[in-house]
């Protein structure tokens, strides 16, 4: 009957215990709930419910169950018990007897499954900022190996001016950035400790809150207990930046995908990263990029799914809230595993940057430039507008880019034209004219890379 079986006559049903038992996932806070219980235990005894003897038997045993967990050692599918904090409490009971059923004193599961959750999510958020920054690094020491290349920049997947590829990974270096910094201001919001906030209203026993959220590495204690074991905001953050974020990785992936394609055929990705058909032996798919793209449904529905749960709860808490966390820690893993698979993928690109070249150059991107240059030999601007147009006009009809056209050819447009023409029509020329602060020109794109390699190597 479990740790509460006290006013209760009959055991639980199979089905009840189906729908009420949280252990089969929630077993993953086993390590947070041994943690919060050894601080816990150090609270109470200093408020005189255990002498000092008894604390340090219990957190002795305590730390034999945190080895355990830590190794993975812990039997928890034969325990039959409820949640975590339930089996932690009966592995101490069993170890321990008596003392082990001191520990619960003026605890309840509600503030240290709050508890639990946030340091849960506090050290996730730490590795996943590494993940970010690992894939960042990743699009910057990419964007330094292929300095030169240029590529169409699109808009409505229509080709319309040329961009630097430093300047499309430096795109989402920007976004990841502040991906990151969305999990550090997150931090400082729930970096509040909700032990000893009870079941709801607080504890009679005398325990510092202050020490207890410092020993937990809290940077302050929560300070209102209704709050603190009923607020799940921390969690909902957490499904936004994961949201947010795997937006971004997913968009990445689609203009990776598109780039692969052999339509594009601007990267070649690493074997390590893709794979084959079962029955098209000419095959090499994408699919690492198309999962980090289909994996958004499910994190951006955990997101939705709190919220649903949420939105109605009265104060405090309610059981509805166990179902905080099988979304999140599916999320959080998922955006772990796409940032990881991003960082590798970025690293086996490989750009035909001839190809990349020469689909920049299609599109007639430098019949302004044409233009620009016949204003520059005194020709109205007007004027220069038309004869571009009548020069784009012959290129199309024989199928060749401006560039392509021989001086003769473009002196029968205006006699203004002479060989330096060719130098204005050139793709780098285009792009590098571009040399605005968060422009595709050289200047810019290289100072920023060079700024993002600083910070690297810092
Ligand atoms: N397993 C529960 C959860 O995840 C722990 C809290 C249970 N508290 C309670 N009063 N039943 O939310």
């Amino acid at each position: 009957m479990g740790l509460w079986g006290g006013r209760f006559q009959e055991g639980s049903s199979n089905m009840f215990k189906q729908v009420n038992d949280s252990l089969p996932f929630d077993r993953i806070l086993a390590s947070q709930d041994i943690r919060g219980s050894i601080v816990w235990s150090r609270a109470i005894a200093k408020a005189g419910v255990l002498t000092t003897e008894e604390q340090q038997q219990l957190e002795s045993a305590l730390n034999e169950l945190l080895s355990k967990a830590d190794a993975d050692e812990l039997d928890f599918d034969a325990s039959g018990e409820e949640d975590i904090h339930s089996f932690i409490e009966s592995a101490l009971i069993e170890k321990l007897g008596d003392l082990g059923r001191k520990l619960h004193t003026g605890r309840s599961r509600n503030d240290q499954v709050a508890t639990d959750f946030r340091l849960w999510c506090k050290e996730h958020l730490e590795s996943l900022k590494d993940d970010l920054i690992a894939i960042k690094n990743a699009l910057v020491l990419s964007a330094d190996r292929n300095r030169k290349v240029i590529l169409p920049g699109y808009t409505h997947l229509q080709r319309a001016q040329p961009v630097r590829y430093p300047h499309w990974c430096l795109a989402y270096v920007e976004m990841l950035k502040r991906d990151i910094s969305r999990l550090q201001d997150l931090l400082a919001r729930m970096n509040q400790c909700p032990l000893g906030s009870g079941a709801l209203a607080g504890t009679v026993y005398a325990i510092d809150r202050q020490e207890i959220a410092e020993q937990l590495s809290f940077a302050s204690p929560c300070v209102n207990s209704l709050d603190a074991v009923s607020d799940r905001d921390y969690v909902l953050e957490l499904l936004f930046c994961a949201s947010t974020s795997m937006m971004h990785l997913s968009r990445m992936a689609e203009d990776l995908i598109f780039f692969n394609s052999g339509e594009a055929g601007f990267i070649t990705l690493g074997d390590a990263v893709t794979s084959g058909s079962s029955l098209m032996p000419q095959k090499k798919n994408p699919d690492a990029l198309e999962l980090m793209r289909g994996k958004c449904g499910r994190v951006f529905g955990s997101l939705q799914a709190l919220l649903v749960t949420m939105k109605g709860l009265p104060l405090a808490y309610n059981k509805d809230m166990q179902e905080d966390k099988e979304g999140a820690f599916d999320a959080v893993n998922q955006w772990h595993i796409c940032l990881c698979i991003a960082a590798e993928v970025v690293d086996t690109i490989e750009l035909d940057a001839e190809r990349t070249a020469q689909a920049a150059k299609q599109g007639y991107a430098n019949a302004t430039e044409m233009a620009d240059y016949l204003v520059a030999k005194g020709i109205p601007f007007r004027t220069a507008h038309d004869i571009s147009g009548q020069i784009v006009l012959a290129a199309i009809e024989q199928n060749k880019a401006i560039e392509n056209l021989t001086l003769e050819e473009l002196q029968n447009f205006s006699s203004e034209i002479e060989d330096d023409v060719y130098a204005v029509l050139e793709l780098e020329y285009l792009v590098d004219k571009r040399n605005i602060l968060g422009g595709t020109g050289a200047q810019p794109v290289f100072a920023a890379l060079d700024a993002e390699l600083k910070s690297i190597k810092s």
